[in-house]
């Protein structure tokens, strides 16, 4: 933690003291403070875990170092209804549609993980498998962008899709490609795929330079086609509905392109651009306000030319102020054991992207030249109640909580056994090589009271109710499922979390 500007040290003066009791009581003290801070999991195992999630999410062909085994090819001949080659990318949850929205934003929460604390990743020896990941949406992504203002932002239908319980080898719902373009625009979707791949067009600066120059320039044609033609794609509709409108995609990638170009034309759009729908007590795959305003704070906060970005300083303290307990501007609920609750449904995505927020915050005001706290009214908040918030959220989901169990699959002895997951729950391809129909994916293997036969390793599901309770019963998809976007942020907050002790 050398980049705290914590008193908490203070006491260790005091073992000179004449009093031979005194470093007794230092001792007993440190006793209890280990005990109240003994919840320390194994951050790296989780890291890799988290990372093993994105092999079982795969669609198109696997390459031959594939560690997920029970997984085979998919969707090889997706696109095929547009004369496009759409194979590969990720299914979103635990069904088999192609949601290029939530894996737009999943791929740039991999990238700031990777750009914010990739010396820790690398010290973890997870940096490969990460930008594994990561090129596996960013490929895709290049593949789907078809022309200056054509984007490819979606595969499947997914009602007809819902209605199957199937592998993904075994799909036979139809696979329909959506396009978004000038006449039928959908400038949520096409901003954050710039977004994604302007923060990946930084992971590759060193280790390809020249996949990198691919990314930025697919990024930034992206994104003027989703400023000058607005409009709300609503083909993911009602699985994936952007209600807080596109601002938020808009400024988040003007903040990417400017951090990957440098280029003051993206910082007078952030500033020109900003607005008061910034005010919020959220951040998800659908609202991307608070990370934009982090994101922004970091530069503003290292001093030097960046006042113009107050503003955004101010907006990030709202949301910390109304996030942490205990301020005098609280407004999120909370468990009784202490976790983020937001609302039903892939919840553990509220907890997990406010703390890596948090960290991120936490480590910007430590060492910033501005301001090192966040004011809450009668509240003052030091970087490090940020940084003992994400951890006691991530301690949470690893097992520090009522149920005393991981939500996180495979990690810990008591883990989620039925994830809401088609492929996980159903027999691997490897093993029964029979297709098994839409009909008999759901009576002989959804309705199953036995474990999922595949581990979704790394996978965090849904998470507790707001009361802590959680029932781990496959058809209870708002606690069982779990998503690509919930597990983003996790990963870089694992990485940081390695080095806290
Ligand atoms: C835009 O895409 C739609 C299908 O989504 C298509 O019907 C329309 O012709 C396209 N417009 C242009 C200008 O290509
Ligand atoms: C918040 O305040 C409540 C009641 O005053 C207290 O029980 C709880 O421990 C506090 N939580 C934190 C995280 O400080």
């Amino acid at each position: 933690m050398e980049d705290f500007t914590s008193s908490s040290s203070s006491s260790s003066s005091s073992s000179s003291s004449p009093s031979r009791f005194l470093g007794f009581f230092v001792l007993i003290f440190a006793a209890i403070w280990t005990q109240i801070d003994a919840a320390n999991f194994d951050y790296r195992d989780a890291l890799s875990k988290s990372l093993l999630f994105y092999e079982a999410q795969r669609s198109g062909e696997l390459p031959s170092q594939q560690r997920v085994k029970w997984r085979g090819n998919s969707a090889l001949d997706d696109g095929s209804d547009g004369n496009v080659n759409l194979a590969g990318g990720y299914y979103d949850a635990g069904d088999n549609v192609k949601f290029g929205f939530p894996m737009a934003f999943t791929i740039t929460m991999l990238c700031w993980g990777a750009i914010e604390y990739g010396r820790l990743i690398d010290a973890a020896g997870e940096m490969g498998n990460l930008r594994d990941a990561i090129r596996w949406g960013t490929d895709y992504f290049l593949r789907a962008n078809t022309g200056s203002s054509e984007l490819w932002v979606q595969v499947g239908d997914p009602y007809k899709d819902h209605n199957c319980w199937q592998r993904p080898e075994d799909m036979e719902s139809p696979r329909k490609s959506y396009l978004i373009n000038q006449t039928s625009p959908g400038t949520e979707v096409a901003a954050e795929t710039s977004a994604a791949l302007a923060s990946a067009s930084i992971v590759f600066q060193s280790s390809d330079p020249s996949y990198s120059t691919k990314l930025l320039q697919s990024a930034i044609r992206l994104f003027q086609f989703a400023d000058r033609f607005r409009g709300t794609f609503s083909g993911g509709c009602p699985f994936y509905c952007s209600v807080s409108g596109y601002q938020d995609e808009l400024l988040w990638a003007a903040s990417w392109l400017y951090k990957s170009t440098g280029s003051s034309m993206y910082l007078s759009y952030v500033i020109d651009h900003a607005d008061k729908s910034g005010i919020v007590s959220e951040f998800s795959w659908e609202n991307k306000h608070a990370g934009v305003q982090v994101f922004l704070s970091t530069l503003y906060l290292k001093g030097g030319g960046f006042d113009a970005l107050k503003r955004y300083k101010d907006e990030a303290d709202f949301f910390f102020c109304a996030t942490l307990p205990n301020t005098s501007e609280t407004q999120v609920d909370r468990t009784p054991g202490g976790f983020i609750y937001v609302r039903s449904g892939a919840n553990t995505q509220y907890s997990i992207g406010a703390s890596f927020l948090a960290a991120v915050y936490a480590d910007s005001l430590a060492k910033a030249q501005v301001s090192n706290t966040v004011s809450c009214g009668r509240t003052l908040l030091h970087p490090r109640d940020l940084f003992n918030f994400a951890k006691g959220q991530a301690d949470y989901i690893l097992g520090d909580n009522p149920r005393r169990i991981s939500y996180m699959v495979g990690f810990g002895s008591s883990f989620p056994q039925q994830p809401h997951h088609r492929g996980a729950s159903i027999e691997s391809v490897a093993k029964l090589h029979a297709r098994v129909s839409c009909g008999e994916g759901f009576y002989t293997w959804y309705s199953s009271k036995s474990p999922n036969p595949n581990e979704l390793t790394g996978a965090i599901v849904g998470g507790p109710d707001r009361d802590d309770s959680f029932v781990d019963v496959r058809s209870n998809s708002a606690q069982l499922e779990p998503t690509t976007y919930v597990n983003a942020p996790f990963v870089g907050l694992l990485a940081r979390l390695t080095a806290q002790i």
